[in-house]
């Protein structure tokens, strides 16, 4: 039995900057810078399909490790993309949202993600959450230490932990998980992307490089999760 209904969540693993300006023998930068367009033209497209929260993963724990000019390339598209169509996106009707480890970030970025947040927090349209400076493992070690605390400090006993307890104390604590996670530039694997919340999540990989996605290729990756048949473990068929 096919799920047929519009996922209200979808998480987006953005990859193919790189190679994207590669093609075009282009520095690695400009990928990225297309990349932050094609996410915004994404964004306004996206409005009126249904779908209610969109994750994208902008910058993970790991991609540290790169050249130091590329990192500071994506550190600059970042804080532009912040202040510019965060800031139209909050203006409008968006609701924005961040998760991953903004401490690392500059405090002024932080106060501005902080400021959007707050302002944004009762807008009606699509849930648009930015995943920088995030990783699955970072966050479920950062739940996990919360949770000690809350023992140590006698609030909760040991035997009150469970599964809700852990999803309430990831960044992303309030949004449903993410029925569809879409992975642009063919790559089978998750690069520690909403690790916990994916438990069940479907994933749609396409070849098409991230610059290059589309809303036509929104809808097919939307299409291709409406066929699926979702059975968490049970069964569907009909039992005799
Ligand atoms: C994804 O594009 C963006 C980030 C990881 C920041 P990549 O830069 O990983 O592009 P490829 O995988 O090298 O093509
Ligand atoms: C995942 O892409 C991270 C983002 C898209 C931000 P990567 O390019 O960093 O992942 P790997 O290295 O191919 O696993
Ligand atoms: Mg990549």
């Amino acid at each position: 039995m096919a799920t047929k209904e519009i996922p209200k969540h979808i998480g987006i693993i953005m990859d193919g900057n790189g190679r994207w300006a590669k093609k075009r023998l282009l520095p690695r930068v400009l990928g990225h810078k297309q990349g932050a367009k094609a996410l915004d033209n994404l964004l306004h497209s996206a409005k009126g399909l249904g779908v209610e929260h969109i994750t994208v993963y902008a910058f993970s724990t790991e991609n540290w490790k790169r050249a130091e000019e590329e990192v500071s390339g994506i550190m600059g598209i970042l804080r532009d993309y912040i202040n510019k169509y965060f800031r139209e996106y909050a203006d409008s009707d968006f609701r924005v949202d961040s998760v991953g480890d903004l401490s690392a970030l500059s405090e002024d970025l932080q106060r501005d993600i902080e400021a959007l947040k707050e302002a944004s927090k009762d807008k009606k349209g699509i849930h648009l959450t930015i995943a920088m400076n995030y990783g699955g493992r970072d966050e479920i070690t950062r739940a996990v230490k919360k949770i000690a605390q809350e023992v140590k400090n006698g609030n909760i006993d040991v035997n009150d932990i469970n599964e809700d307890m852990i999803s309430q104390n990831l960044d992303s604590a309030g949004t449903p998980d993410p029925e569809l996670i879409i992975r642009t530039s063919g790559e089978f694997r998750t690069s520690n992307f909403l690790l916990w919340q994916s438990a069940y999540s479907e994933y749609y990989i396409t070849d098409k490089l991230w610059p290059d996605f589309n809303i036509d290729d929104f809808k097919d990756a939307i299409n291709s999760y409406m066929k699926r048949d979702r059975r968490f473990g049970g069964r569907n068929e009909v039992v005799k």
